[in-house]
């Protein structure tokens, strides 16, 4: 499985991912980018029909500011402690 979360403090806004993968991202209302699929928490898979997505909007932003990983962020957080 892979999840997804955007790294806010990097997002400049420029919007490419929300234009390659409109089902995962969203803006919220500073403009920043975050991930719909769970409130940008990184904690639920994204569905297969949307991995495609997915990969170009990782490729596409200009800031590397989509993180992605195949495991829960959260569970990333506690093994980092
Ligand atoms: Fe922000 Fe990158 Fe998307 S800069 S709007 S996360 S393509």
């Amino acid at each position: 499985n892979k999840y997804t979360r955007v790294d806010k403090e990097t997002c400049i806004s420029c919007g490419a991912c929300e234009a390659a993968a409109p089902d995962i991202f969203n803006y919220d209302d500073q403009g920043l980018a975050f991930s719909i699929i769970d409130g940008n928490k990184g904690i639920k898979p994204i569905p297969d029909e949307l991995l495609m997505d997915l990969e170009d909007a990782y490729d596409g932003c200009p800031t590397e500011s989509i993180l992605v990983s195949d495991h829960p962020f959260d569970e990333l957080i506690q093994s980092e402690n």
